[in-house]
């Protein structure tokens, strides 16, 4: 297993965090412009997408040939819904950017047949040859995607059921403005840890437990970001200011 400390960079605040992230995007669309590469939903995220839009019009990169996938959404909502993860990447980063829409693979929650949409969403990912990149953020209960605690981790894209927890935090960010649905859809842990180069992005006060539980190195199924302790090319981005209550939160985690 790799040692979780010498994976993470320590950023100072989200702005160098967000550069950082586009660094990397940066590189591998130099490297493979045509690079399959799944994108998270969050508050996290937000710089990377505004810093990808920037160096876009800046010329400096163009995601115009590559392809992109989300990781997760809540299940029962079209891809306009203005709750929608689908919306939320069209909105922040793909359409700014403007990939061409057969570029583009995002997961319908209210499709009819969801066990049909999750088959033919893998099938997708296959026929593009895989992900190259999955950038993912972190739950505060250590969920990556929507995959919980106690995920199954040979799991591929599935319905899933969204913890308390996980819904209270949404809640929150949403001000009460929606009705939070029960369950998401998302790519599996499987999914996840067969791409080729994983960038985990950590930030935000509530991030120390799950970075916590990172950092202490043992495979927990209870603390599904563990998975990717093995994976052979991890980058871990997260805010220098979770450095020490991170470190203090190793001892005797526990998550429900
Ligand atoms: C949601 C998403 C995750 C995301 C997480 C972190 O739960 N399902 O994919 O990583 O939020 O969000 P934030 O960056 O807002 O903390």
């Amino acid at each position: 297993m790799s040692a979780p400390s010498s994976t993470i960079r320590w950023c100072r605040g989200r702005g160098e965090l967000s550069r950082a992230a586009a660094d990397h995007v940066e590189a591998l669309l130099a490297r493979k412009p045509g690079a399959v590469i799944a994108l998270p939903t969050g508050q996290t995220p937000l710089g990377l997408y505004a810093e990808l839009v920037a160096r876009t019009a800046a010329k400096r990169l163009s995601p115009a040939q590559a392809r992109f996938f989300n990781l997760d959404d809540y299940l029962g909502l079209s891809v306009d819904d203005p709750l929608s993860y689908a919306r939320f990447l069209r909105e922040h980063f793909l359409m700014p950017t403007g990939v061409p829409e057969d570029h583009i693979r995002l997961l319908r929650g209210d499709a009819v047949g969801i066990e049909a949409e999750c088959r033919d969403y893998e099938a997708a990912i296959a026929a593009a040859g895989g992900l190259d990149l999955a950038i993912l953020g972190l739950g505060t209960n250590g969920h990556i995607g929507f995959n919980e605690p106690g995920s199954n981790w040979s799991a591929r894209t599935h319905v899933v059921f969204l913890s308390p927890e996980t819904r209270a935090t949404h809640m929150t960010q949403t001000q009460g403005k929606f009705a939070i649905p029960e369950y998401g859809i998302t790519v599996g842990i499987s999914t996840i840890v067969e791409a080729r180069e994983i960038l985990l992005l950590v930030a935000g006060g509530a991030k120390a437990r799950p970075l916590a539980a990172f950092r202490r190195g043992i495979p927990d199924s209870k603390w599904p970001v563990t998975a990717l302790l093995t994976h052979r090319n991890l980058t871990v981005l997260a805010e220098a200011e979770l450095q020490a209550a991170a470190a203090e939160g190793v001892m005797g985690l526990t998550n429900p």
